[in-house]
């Protein structure tokens, strides 16, 4: 099969097509013929070698966390799947390729109404958005959430469960054209960063009191301003350290205002864990994609083929929403 193999780490140049075996469908997994996969920041930091494959290491280290395509092979344990379903699925590498196995759990129905496309975006960017959310922030109807990074995949996904789900949404985006996507996604107020103090806006817009959850993207230079948008007993949920993961914190404020930071990777997590969230988030919101309440948000699609060009785009931080490589 075709497939995009990390020989060397480095620049996109290093993302070349190979030649290589079809991978093993064992008991529990079920073999798919990707159509579509994801986009994702992490895959940049794998590319330069700093966010290797959680163990055991496969044989051809092959970027992907998610992808869409069909079942062509099942495994003699597989229970939830026959050959021809549409299906997408978490993985944790091997989707820049033609085929990925992977278990039956990681996986789920693609609504017929969805193209593969759409459904290749859905899996990274929403299971973390939504455990963010609703796990590691605990958040319910009427609370206040501060979103930064609003128009990207995670952030676009993170906007519209937090409004679906009743939230008041507080976004951030880097340019002024974000502006109204991300106020179309459910955003009530979008402030771009780069001209205004989002702390001060954060508190005019909550009347004073700050918000209860924070989800942040961007880590060290951000940190302090962070604590100072929460309200007493916020929670800050780190997903991402795009600025720098070195910070300083003044333990004062955490200990007087009781604040809580939590963390988040879902790639390493063990497999019965992602499967608990996967079962829960396709319950809660599967329904929703179908009838378009909820979307990934497409920004862009390249041939699998043009996935350095791909990686070149999302450095620029112009996507609003996913990019997505497609595989024919
Ligand atoms: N923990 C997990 O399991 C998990 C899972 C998925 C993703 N992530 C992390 O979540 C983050 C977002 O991923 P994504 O796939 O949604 O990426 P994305 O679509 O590329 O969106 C990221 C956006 O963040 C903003 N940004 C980038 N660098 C920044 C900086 N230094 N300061 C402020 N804003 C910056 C840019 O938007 P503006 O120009 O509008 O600011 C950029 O478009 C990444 O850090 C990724 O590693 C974590």
């Amino acid at each position: 099969m075709k497939a995009i193999v990390l020989t060397e780490f480095g620049g996109p140049e290093v993302l070349r097509v190979q030649e290589i075996p079809v991978p093993e469908c064992g008991p529990g997994d079920i073999l798919i013929r990707i159509h579509a996969a994801g986009v994702n920041r992490a895959d940049l930091l794998e590319r330069q070698g700093l966010y290797p494959p959680p163990d055991p290491r496969p044989e051809f280290q092959i970027p992907g966390l998610e992808c869409a395509g069909v079942v062509v092979q099942v495994g003699q344990r597989v229970t939830r799947f026959r050959e021809g379903d549409r299906v997408m699925a978490l993985v944790s590498g091997g989707a820049y390729a033609e085929y990925v196995a992977c278990p039956q759990d990681n996986a789920w129905l693609i609504p017929e109404e969805l193209s593969d496309i759409e459904a290749a975006g859905i899996p990274e960017a929403f299971l973390t958005a939504y455990d963010a959310l609703f796990d590691k922030a605990q958040l319910t109807m009427g609370q206040r959430v501060l979103i930064h990074a609003g128009a990207g995949g995670v952030g676009s996904a993170a906007i519209q469960l937090a409004h679906r789900a009743g939230l008041h949404v507080v976004t951030t985006v880097g340019s002024s054209k974000k502006v109204p996507r991300v106020l179309e996604f459910g955003a009530e107020r979008a402030i771009n960063y780069r001209e205004r103090d989002f702390v001060e806006d954060v508190r005019a817009w909550s009347h004073g009191a700050g918000v209860d959850a924070v989800l942040d993207f961007i880590g060290q230079d951000y940190l302090s301003r962070n604590l100072a948008s929460l309200k007493t007993g916020g929670v800050l949920v780190i997903i991402g350290t795009l600025s720098g993961g070195d910070a300083s914190i003044n333990l004062r404020e955490v200990l007087s205002r009781r604040l809580n930071i939590r963390g988040t990777v879902l790639r390493s997590r063990p497999d019965y864990d992602k499967m608990h969230l996967i079962q829960e988030f396709q319950e809660r919101t599967m329904a929703f994609f179908a009838t378009g309440q909820l979307r990934a948000v497409i920004d862009k699609t390249f041939p699998l083929e043009q996935a350095g060009l791909a990686h070149q785009y999302m450095v620029t931080n112009q996507n609003v929403g996913k990019i997505i490589l497609t595989v024919s």
